[in-house]
């Protein structure tokens, strides 16, 4: 039954993520000032949540701040309050050098540290808890990816009259990985609590299926998961969970729209002529991030240029990587193999007045994004693993001129959609150099072909559409 104490909100439909859309920055005179948070969750979500007038439970982006509710352009924002032993142990510790690890595949080694666990279930509560407070009596609440896999049922058991929806934005891992999991059983528990648990790929609802079966001792539905359709079902007790595939994307009529403004178009003319006018730009963006395969594909170009297949002078490579977890060991050490590497490439390639790779550690607006996008000749996208991967789309839905051409790993859930692009096996190095190779001397009118396909996709499959398949599926009922 309802626990009498519960309180009630007014918000009929909730989004609990880790983060708010919105990072509060301190500056050293002790002002403060909101910027957008980083990463794919957030560039996906704030535009759907903003059209609807939702509530969104998250953590303001600093330790030890204690911040009120406060409404942004029709959004309520709930702010959730973490101690800097919590950022430690929560977010940097458990999700971020134990479940993000895990999850990608084991390719930097995950660690199991029993303190960091109890933090993840305590700070999981305080989540659950933000969002019974914030709710309306029977209000839809969609919680986000692998910071907050036990919310469900703990929100489930404050407030049991909710319609409670899950996605995980990352891969969820082949079985054999996730078994290394210490407190498997209870992350599966947590999860179940929603009424739909969605994935990106079916290969990932089938992996959580199997799961429940073999960890909770539950009776999945055996069929194979579709794409936005077939939802593998469980039934648990009186409740029926769905278990589902709904690959992620973009707003990509916006991008889309922006990248023709006049504005983009002379920016990206302007960067071309400061970079010295090269036949060819290369470019990556993404969080600076081990996962991303930012050291693979610089080790690809410098191959390149030292066997002569790519000339110097003709060629520029811009790689853009936003600082990300900069406290995490992990990171710290990626960071400092490809700022070597960059160095390395511009020693030995440079002249003066005329650099091979540039890199900023930085982040940049969406108008210097879509006029980057709109420079490239090549976007190079080569993560080892990733859930989606947003900037691949995101590059796609910029090229209304048809121009420019994508190499993109197979790895990346995006790669199922994306297929008329160069794909590569980023473990391979000599395929992801000759991909490379054949995308700067690429046909334009083979690259046309390429794009106009790749458009096509993009362009039907948005942000809207994921948002809207994944509520009808939750029974959320009619989502505009
Ligand atoms: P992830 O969520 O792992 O960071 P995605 O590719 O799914 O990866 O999403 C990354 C998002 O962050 C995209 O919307 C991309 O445009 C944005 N982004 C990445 N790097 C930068 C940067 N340096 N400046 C501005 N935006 C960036
Ligand atoms: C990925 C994750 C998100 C996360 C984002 C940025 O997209 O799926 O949950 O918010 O990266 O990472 P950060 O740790 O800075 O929130």
């Amino acid at each position: 039954a309802t626990q009498p104490e519960a309180s009630r909100g007014e918000a009929e439909f909730v989004v609990v993520a880790n983060r708010l859309p919105v990072d509060l920055e301190r500056a050293e005179d002790g002002t403060q000032r909101w910027t957008q948070s980083p990463g794919g969750l957030v560039s996906a979500l704030e535009p759907f949540l903003r059209a609807r007038n939702g509530a969104w439970v998250g953590w303001p982006g600093v330790p030890d701040v204690e911040v009120d509710e406060f409404s942004d352009d029709g959004m309520v924002l709930h702010p959730v309050s973490l101690t800097s032993a919590e950022v430690r142990d929560y977010y940097e510790g458990f999700s971020n050098a134990t479940l993000w690890p895990l999850y990608h595949d084991v390719v930097a080694r995950p660690i199991f540290d029993r303190g960091w666990w109890d933090a993840y279930v305590r700070v999981n509560r305080r989540f659950a808890e933000a969002s019974a407070s914030v709710a309306a009596e029977g209000a839809t609440v969609w919680v986000q990816d692998y910071q907050l896999q036990l919310v469900p049922t703990m929100l489930r058991e404050l407030r049991p009259d909710l319609r409670i929806g899950f996605f995980l934005h990352i891969p969820f891992p082949p079985v054999e990985l996730f078994m290394q999991l210490p407190w498997r059983a209870e992350i599966v528990r947590g999860l179940i609590g929603a009424d739909l648990v969605g994935f990106h790929r079916p290969g990932g609802a089938q992996n959580f299926l199997w799961l429940a079966r073999q960890l909770i001792g539950l009776e999945p539905s055996r069929g194979s998961v579709g794409v936005r359709s077939r939802p593998g079902m469980v039934q648990v007790d009186d409740r029926t969970v769905r278990v589902g595939a709904f690959p992620i994307s973009i707003d990509a009529a916006s991008l889309d729209k922006l990248a023709r403004t006049k504005a983009v178009g002379e920016r990206a003319a302007e960067v071309r002529e400061e970079l010295g006018s090269p036949k060819k730009i290369l470019l990556g963006i993404d969080r600076l991030d081990y996962t991303k395969g930012i050291d693979l594909r610089l080790q690809a170009f410098h191959e390149l240029l030292q066997e002569g297949r790519v000339e110097p002078d003709d060629v520029t490579f811009i790689q853009l990587a936003t600082p990300s977890r900069e406290r995490v060991e992990h990171y710290q050490q990626m960071r400092v193999e490809i700022e070597q590497m960059v160095g390395r490439i511009n020693g030995e390639f440079g002249r003066v007045g005329h650099t091979v790779v540039h890199y900023l550690h930085q982040s940049v607006d969406r108008k210097e994004l879509a006029a980057l996008f709109a420079a490239a000749d090549v976007m190079v996208v080569t993560p080892l693993r990733d859930g989606m991967n947003l900037v691949c789309k995101e590059y796609v839905a910029a090229r209304h001129d048809l121009g420019g051409s994508l190499v993109l790993s197979e790895f990346a859930g995006a790669a199922a959609e994306l297929s008329s692009a160069f794909l590569v096996n980023p473990h391979d190095l000599d395929g992801v150099k000759s991909a490379l190779e054949q995308a700067i001397k690429l046909d334009p009118a083979e690259g046309r072909r390429r794009m106009r396909a790749l458009r096509r996709q993009v362009l039907t499959h948005d942000v809207d559409r994921w948002a809207r398949s994944f509520l009808e599926a939750l029974g959320a009922g009619p989502t505009t």
